[in-house]
């Protein structure tokens, strides 16, 4: 009920909606309207009342909560079993134990949300850091019926939609360090951790994790010179807008999906190529990969459908699959 009260009041973008109207939509009392929003006035919505007139959503703070995401989410089926958990060791750990637990239970598109990780993981062993109220932290797990060798270009994928999300929400444009990150003003802002259980031809499970940094004004030391938050780039630009994780979330789901479907029509990156390059940070930059074979130095050029990047060695083309290497900029991070 709150969710659905929420959902109306949101779609009625402040203005008054009638105590009456809401009892009729949703076939409850007035009592019952009335304690839904004391509810929803208590975990922090600025909900106006005025007799005669209704309920009016005058401010939305950034609230991570089951109702909150849930009302934002428009997806057609990822996501529609959403968990909320306001503290978890890791929400990738959280997904994989779902899969390896739930027998005979449809968890494909299931997302897991945490509004703070005691033991966020990052790529290589590395930690991320995820304290209370500061980032979104989420993964989904899915189960596609794939070839494991084309999983890792999920990554891809939900770099994508976290570009995209965003743009949407917030006007800023982002773009994608191949393969994991996401940057911004050659910061990074969001990591991906996609992580796969797996037989030589069939996938049990995939997740895809993902951390934003929403209203960081700080990172750990370690970070600090190459991370940065949509908070600090937002004022970087001179605009006071805080971010809603829920609403933030809602559009990166919703863009995964698209995505997702186009990628999974041909289990590669064919119909997101050209998409794909035009969000990639590295694009005409010199770049050293560091490969355990030897390291070179070339100029990133975009992706093929394989999602390997492809790296101009004067004239030499090389690609460079995800799993091998990592790359860095010459000149940056980036
Ligand atoms: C990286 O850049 O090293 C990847 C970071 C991935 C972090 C996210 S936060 C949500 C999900 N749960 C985790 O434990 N890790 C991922």
């Amino acid at each position: 009920m709150k969710t659905r009260i929420l959902q109306v009041l949101r779609q009625n973008q402040g203005e008054y909606v009638s105590g009456q109207e809401l009892c009729e939509w949703f076939g409850v009392s007035r009592t019952a309207v009335w304690k839904a929003i004391k509810q929803l006035k208590e975990a922090g919505y600025e909900i106006v009342a005025v007799r005669n007139r209704g309920y009016r959503l005058a401010a939305v703070p950034d609230i991570l909560s089951q109702s909150e995401i849930a009302s934002q989410l428009q997806t057609k089926w990822l996501g529609h079993d959403i968990r909320y958990l306001e503290e978890v060791d890791s929400t990738n750990a959280a997904a994989k134990r779902i899969a390896e637990t739930s027998n005979g239970m449809d968890w494909h598109g299931i997302a897991i949300v945490a509004g703070k990780q005691t033991a966020g993981r990052g790529r290589r062993g590395r930690t991320w850091s995820s304290p209370q109220g500061t980032g979104l932290f989420f993964s989904i797990l899915l189960k596609p019926e794939i070839d494991p060798n084309n999983a890792s270009m999920l990554t891809l994928v939900m770099g994508m939609a976290t570009v995209k999300g965003i743009a949407e929400i917030t006007g800023l444009h982002p773009r994608i360090k191949w393969p994991n990150d996401v940057v911004l003003n050659g910061k990074k802002i969001v990591g991906i951790l996609t992580e796969m259980s797996a037989q030589i031809d069939y996938v049990n499970h995939i997740v895809v994790g993902t951390g934003i940094n929403v209203s960081q004004t700080r990172f750990p030391e370690e970070i600090a010179d190459t991370a940065t938050s949509l908070k600090l780039e937002l004022q970087e630009a001179g605009r006071d807008m805080s971010v809603s994780r829920a609403q933030l979330l809602g559009a990166v789901l919703m863009n995964f999906e698209y995505y997702y479907e186009i990628y999974l029509k041909t289990q590669d990156m064919s119909g997101l190529m050209e998409e794909y390059g035009a969000m990639l940070a590295n694009c005409g930059k010199s770049v050293r990969v560091l490969d355990p074979l030897g390291e070179y130095e070339g100029t990133a050029l975009g992706i093929n459908d394989r999602g390997e990047l492809l790296v101009d060695r004067g004239g030499e083309i090389s690609r460079v699959s995800s799993g091998e290497v990592s790359v860095r900029g010459i000149y940056g991070y980036v």
